[in-house]
């Protein structure tokens, strides 16, 4: 009898693991049973949704996709070691078992970006969920005009993915896409200096017709809110992603609301990606 529980994690086996910096690592996973992966295809349409990583007996953690919904037959998560689960996966190696649920949230609405520039920025493990999303925009390269990311860390060998972005920005020189690589605290060869906004000036985008897309930490963003805002950029194309404590993952715990009983939002299901218009009207959401 299929199994409808919308809870019930898939069995999923860690095909690859590669080490990305000294506290991160991405793990290349796909659903045991190839109608799992088929229906988890079907429903991550849109970039940086996540899923919950389940461990039986040790716990759950919700982790967004870093991998594009054009890459098929697997997925890729980028997981910080932090704390209890996320250590028990760091140790985890290829071919051992994992179980899935999701994907779940809402990614970020990026069909509806067609013919616009695209400005990323991005702050520390903020850069998982947006290489999603990047990753994407060059797959459908024709639907977009000029794109710039910026990438930020504290230090070179924190900038998620630094070696597969300076191999894309060389692939597409010549072709409207930038890369910015930025360290706040080091002065290093190879990479810029300073918070990821200060090099907005540099990126080869129209403010009138560009998408702001940005993952960090929240802290970040009210200054680059108004940064963008004051340099001409659209309000109603701005976006950010929105972390909250997570359950069910679903809008069924109450886990993750943010808002009043008459006007509420669920992290889980109407995030974690949000437009600054609904950040300035759910302003808890930056706490
Ligand atoms: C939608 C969403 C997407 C996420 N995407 C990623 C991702 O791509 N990669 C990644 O590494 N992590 C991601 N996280 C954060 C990840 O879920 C937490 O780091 C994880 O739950 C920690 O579990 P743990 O058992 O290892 O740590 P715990 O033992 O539970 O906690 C260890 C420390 O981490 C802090 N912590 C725990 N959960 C969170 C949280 N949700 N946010 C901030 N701090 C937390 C605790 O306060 C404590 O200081 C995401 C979280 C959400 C809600
Ligand atoms: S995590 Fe349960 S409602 Fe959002």
């Amino acid at each position: 009898m299929p199994n409808n529980n919308p809870l019930q994690p898939k069995k999923a086996v860690i095909k690859k693991v590669f080490k990305v910096t000294p506290t991160e690592k991405m793990f290349v996973i796909s659903f045991v049973d190839p109608k799992d992966q088929e229906e988890f295809e079907r429903n991550y349409t849109r970039p940086a949704r996540f899923v919950q990583v389940n461990l039986p007996g040790i716990g759950e953690v919700p982790i967004s996709l870093c991998s594009p919904p054009t890459q098929k037959g697997f997925f890729a998560l980028t997981i910080r070691r932090v704390g209890r689960v996320t250590t028990v996966i760091h140790n985890l190696n290829e071919g051992d078992y994992v179980w899935i649920r999701g994907p779940y949230g809402n990614g970020f609405p990026i069909d509806e970006w067609k013919g616009r520039d695209l400005l990323f920025l991005s702050a520390g493990l903020g850069m998982a969920p947006l290489r999603s999303v990047f990753l994407y925009a060059l797959d459908n390269r024709w639907d977009y005009g000029n794109i710039t990311l910026i990438n930020s860390a504290r230090t070179k060998r924190d900038l998620l993915y630094y070696e597969e972005l300076e191999a894309i920005a060389r692939t597409y020189k010549g072709d409207g896409v930038k890369v910015i690589q930025t360290v706040t605290r080091e002065e290093v060869e190879g990479v810029c200096k300073g918070r990821c906004h200060l090099y907005i000036p540099q990126a080869n985008v129209d403010p009138k017709n560009s998408v702001v897309i940005m993952c960090g930490p929240p802290r970040m963003y009210q200054s680059i809110f108004d940064e963008v805002i004051a340099r001409g950029f659209d309000p109603d194309y701005i976006y950010a992603t929105f972390e909250r404590r997570m359950r069910c993952g679903i809008g069924k715990c109450g886990h993750c609301n943010v808002g009043s009983s008459d006007s509420m939002l669920y992290v889980c299901k109407d995030g974690p990606v949000f437009s600054y218009r609904q950040v300035q009207r759910y302003p808890e959401l930056m706490e």
